[in-house]
């Protein structure tokens, strides 16, 4: 079996890659990313001379290269992770967001149709059902919530969803979605909530937290997610959208506090800032159709999870502080500029 991830040098293809590449020597896997800022080759440093991986640097919204690789490689299935991914971005240039997100996916879908595929799975996110309320516990999003998005990420995750699912719809093509909580875990680039909280806390900075620290996310440890997605590929029926989450709702602070606690650092370190416009107030996933259907369970509860991700950040400074200092764009150009030239 030859799969193309794509998205593999960001935080969750790369978790997806590690867990892949060990668990099934026998399958290739061709790890495709552009490298924009969000791509870090060297989270793929552990098993990138394990025989069946292998990386491409290339653009997945660009139709002439996407093809030309098709062609070449007859990937079985595709997994597509690629995506520009930060809410607070797609604020200030939405663009982006359209190109690879929306233009991008139906570009990959129309080589899995060209070249055909046994299977083609979009890799989204719980934020296209918008939010819920605060006050309201008792509601979960299930695979049946109206989509009613609220940032410009979150709408193109969405428009890629629905061309995703019309294109099983229309062409027969073997689809599946998956439709996942926030995740936490090792090789998450530091200018998201839980890394960011992390490592200005060890350098005793302080740690800018949005509005009053009221809104709620739903944390999932990203191995927990390889494993969800492993499953949908290989029991996962076609056609099918499938919730991923482990009932591990937080409120940003209270994610803050646990870091500080856990890393013996005052709470005096914490500043609440102006709120991001439209800042969702609370995600919360119902589950129940990944476990009853596929049998899938979390391993990890949020304080097992966070203890485990605070120690590997801990463990790994050069991977996080190399990111910090800018060190790892020039990682390709020391493993592949040569090869390449
Ligand atoms: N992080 C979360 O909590 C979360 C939760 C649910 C779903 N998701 C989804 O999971 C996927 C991965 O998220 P992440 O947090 O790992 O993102 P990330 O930003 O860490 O990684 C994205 C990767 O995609 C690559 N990329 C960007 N544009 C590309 C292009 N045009 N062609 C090829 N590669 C390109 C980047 O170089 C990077 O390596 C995304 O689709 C996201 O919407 C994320």
């Amino acid at each position: 079996m030859k799969i193309i991830v794509t998205g593999g040098a960001g935080f969750i293809g790369g978790n997806f890659v590690h867990h892949m590449v060990k668990k099934y020597p026998e399958d290739e896997i061709l790890n495709l990313d552009l490298l924009t800022y969000a791509g870090n080759l060297e989270t793929l440093k552990p098993i990138e001379d394990r025989p069946n991986y292998r990386f491409v640097r290339g653009d997945i919204a660009d139709r002439e290269f996407v093809f030309a690789l098709f062609e070449k490689e007859k990937p079985d299935m595709v997994v597509n992770f690629a995506a520009e991914s930060h809410v607070d971005r797609s604020i200030t240039d939405p663009e982006v967001f359209v190109r690879t997100n929306v233009m991008g996916t139906t570009t990959l879908l129309d080589a899995c149709r060209t070249y055909g595929i046994s299977r083609y799975h979009q890799v989204s996110t719980d934020e296209v059902y918008g939010d819920l309320p605060l006050d309201r516990p008792d509601l979960f999003f299930t695979e049946e919530t109206p989509l009613h998005t609220s940032s410009p990420y979150s709408s193109s995750k969405a428009s890629a969803d629905l061309f995703v699912l019309a294109y099983h719809r229309t062409y027969g093509l073997p689809v599946t979605v998956s439709r996942c909580s926030n995740n936490y875990g090792p090789y998450h680039f530091p200018e998201k909530l839980i890394p960011l909280m992390i490592s200005r806390a060890l350098a005793d900075e302080p740690l800018p937290v949005y509005g009053d620290g009221a809104n709620v996310r739903d944390w999932l440890h990203v191995s927990d997610h390889c494993e969800a997605i492993d499953l949908i590929l290989h029991k996962g029926r076609v056609g099918e959208i499938y919730n991923i989450g482990g009932h591990n709702e937080r409120t940003n602070l209270e994610v803050v506090k646990t870091i500080l606690r856990a890393l013996d650092k005052p709470e005096s370190l914490i500043r609440f800032v102006k709120d991001r416009p439209g800042h969702d107030r609370r995600y919360a996933i119902d589950p129940t159709k990944i476990e009853t259907e596929l049998g899938w369970k979390p391993k990890y509860n949020f304080d097992t999870g966070i203890r485990q991700t605070i120690d590997w950040y801990l463990n790994n400074e050069d991977w996080w502080k190399h990111i910090i200092s800018g060190e790892y764009t020039g990682y390709f150009e020391k493993m592949y500029g040569e090869r390449l030239a």
